[in-house]
């Protein structure tokens, strides 16, 4: 077994992966070509493997959530032999590659949902999807009360062969994304054989998309929602369509099977459940091997609030072996140098309009995050443009909005455009290089954004950009880094001043001491500067909003 092989290497244990959003990263649409020649880039930031966001054939109903063909590329990005190609060029330049698996629902085009509506009702074709009669005399009612995560009624009626109103089918998310039945061994099998094809390839990993609504409590009961009507699965339990416990049987067929793999394939889910305790229930050993870390993503710039996501997260992960992970972003959240720019930004950009982002302090405040979430143990994702300092794009006009989350609400959510406007390489005007000079990109980049660009930002010292491959290398090389350790020092903030966003300090290994400063004093250091978020002036004093790294070794 050669060393790449050896199960014990486990590098997913502690790897940084870039989320990659092909049809915002580069070239035309995005295209595989595009981001293949930007690898180079991606390897100089220090990542150890990227994810690749839906890259396959898809009516583009939900940014590619809706596949329509899973074993094909999407012709906007490229052809199967591009992605072979970019698999190979990740590969040699020491990138593991993580591909998205959307197994609960299939696009409304998918071949096998055209030929369920074709079939009608009690027909095997039916019976991947989860059809069922209507209530109500004319069965005109929905079969159940379970609703959308995109607002309105999970239930959409269609209309059969001969013309007449029919059975209603089930989405937990738009129309356009019918759910599988994971009930149905035909189901079943067609996904093993889809992880096999892409395995087969090369592929060194998936992130399971929305694996907590792939099974549902049998009879299909009504759920008891208690806010009116929201959907909220980071708050639900014993919920009949989410994190219902037959999940695990299907996860555990897909660990079997990946497993029979060398290479060191993983799982990573996306899973936002009710706490950390039932997030480790995926990670148990015969199961997936981490997951995403939503209880961190969504905390406030606040330290007695991120401790306690810490340690319950790194409670909870112990007891099953698994790793913690940590991110700030993603392509379905606000960017957070918007949301940590803003008092109210979670909420607020819901609506509109909404209160103004402090650019500035968002800015700092990013830095010094960055600087807290790759010092924690563990594995971290990143999402491309966070390290360029890419604020949510919070103007965009209307008429480009394509989330469905922005069209079924009737515009009260604006949706997740905001976080996917394409990478600006370089230049001082849109595209950016993202495009050739002239074009427009699918969603507008905004004209300020001439000194975000990778090129503005590429070795110039005190940038975004470098901040983050200073701080990346830095988490490669240091020893006291590798293990799963933390340990908490008690604040140094006087106790008689008001605590407003307190202060974060730890130690890692022998010598190593994180201090992050989300008060309104300064606070003191000791130990050698390793990095810093911010220049220091020599005082002795980290300011507010600040992080530094520090090695206290004699
Ligand atoms: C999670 C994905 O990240 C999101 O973009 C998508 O809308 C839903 N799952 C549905 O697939």
């Amino acid at each position: 077994m050669s060393a790449s092989q050896q199960p014990a290497q486990e590098w997913w244990r502690r790897a940084v992966v870039y989320e990659i959003y092909p049809r915002s990263f580069a070239d035309g649409e995005g295209d595989l070509r595009g981001l293949t020649s930007r690898l180079e880039y991606v390897a100089s930031l220090g990542v150890d493997a990227v994810w690749i966001a839906p890259w396959y054939p898809s009516p583009l109903a939900d940014g590619g959530y809706d596949i329509s063909d899973y074993r094909d590329i999407h012709p906007i990005f490229g052809t199967l032999a591009d992605a072979d190609a970019f698999l190979d060029a990740a590969h040699r330049h020491g990138l593991r590659v993580i591909v998205d698996l959307v197994a609960n629902h299939s696009s409304s085009e998918h071949p096998w949902f055209v030929e369920a509506l074709r079939a009608g009702p009690g027909s095997p074709e039916r019976e991947r999807y989860i059809f069922r009669d209507g209530r109500g005399l004319g069965g005109e009612l929905p079969p159940n009360n379970w609703i959308s995560a995109f607002g309105d009624s999970g239930w959409t009626r269609v209309t059969e062969p001969d013309g007449r109103p029919g059975q209603w089918y089930l989405h937990t998310f738009a129309p356009a994304q019918p759910d599988l039945n994971w009930g149905s061994t035909v189901v079943r099998r067609e996904f093993e054989s889809i992880l096999r094809f892409w395995l087969d390839r090369g592929v060194d990993g998936f992130r399971v998309d929305a694996a907590p609504a792939m099974a549902k409590r049998p009879g299909l009961p009504d759920a008891v929602y208690s806010e009116d009507l929201k959907f909220d699965s980071a708050g639900w339990v014993d919920n009949p369509h989410w994190d219902v416990d037959d999940i695990h049987d299907i996860l555990r067929e897909w660990r079997t099977l990946a497993d029979t793999y060398d290479g060191d394939r993983t799982f990573v889910a996306e899973a936002v459940v009710n706490g950390p305790e039932r997030l480790a229930k995926y990670l148990r050993p015969d199961e997936l091997h981490t997951a995403f870390n939503f209880d961190y993503v969504h905390s406030d710039w606040d330290a007695a609030q991120l401790r306690d996501v810490i340690d319950g997260t790194l409670a909870a992960m112990r007891r099953v072996g698994a790793p913690a992970t940590w991110a700030l972003s993603n392509h379905d959240e606000i960017r957070h140098l918007t949301r940590f720019g803003g008092e109210d930004n979670w909420a607020a950009l819901g609506q509109v309009p909404h209160a103004a982002t402090d650019v500035e302090l968002g800015t700092r405040r990013s830095r010094a995050a960055i600087l807290l979430m790759l010092a924690l143990p563990g594995g971290a994702y990143l999402y491309q443009g966070e390290e360029l300092g890419l604020p949510e794009v919070e103007d965009l006009p209307e008429s480009v909005l394509q989330d469905p989350v922005f069209h079924r609400s009737r515009g009260a959510r604006r949706g997740r455009d905001g976080c996917r406007v394409p990478m600006p390489w370089e230049g001082d005007k849109p595209p950016y290089g993202f495009s050739p000079e002239g074009t427009r990109t699918w969603l507008p980049q905004p004209e300020s954004w001439d000194l975000l660009t990778v090129a503005a930002q590429d070795g110039r010292p005190g940038s975004m950009l470098e901040l983050y491959r200073a701080a990346l290398r830095l988490r490669h090389e240091l020893d006291d880094l590798a293990g799963e350790d933390l340990t908490w020092v008690p604040s140094t903030l006087p106790e008689a001043l008001p605590i407003t966003g307190g202060v974060l300090d730890f130690r890692r290994g022998v010598g190593f001491r994180c201090v992050v400063n989300m008060s309104d004093y300064p606070v003191p250091l000791a130990g050698r500067v390793l990095l810093s978020s911010v220049e220091l002036d020599g005082s002795g004093m980290l300011p507010p909003d600040a992080a530094a790294w520090l090695d206290e070794a004699p």
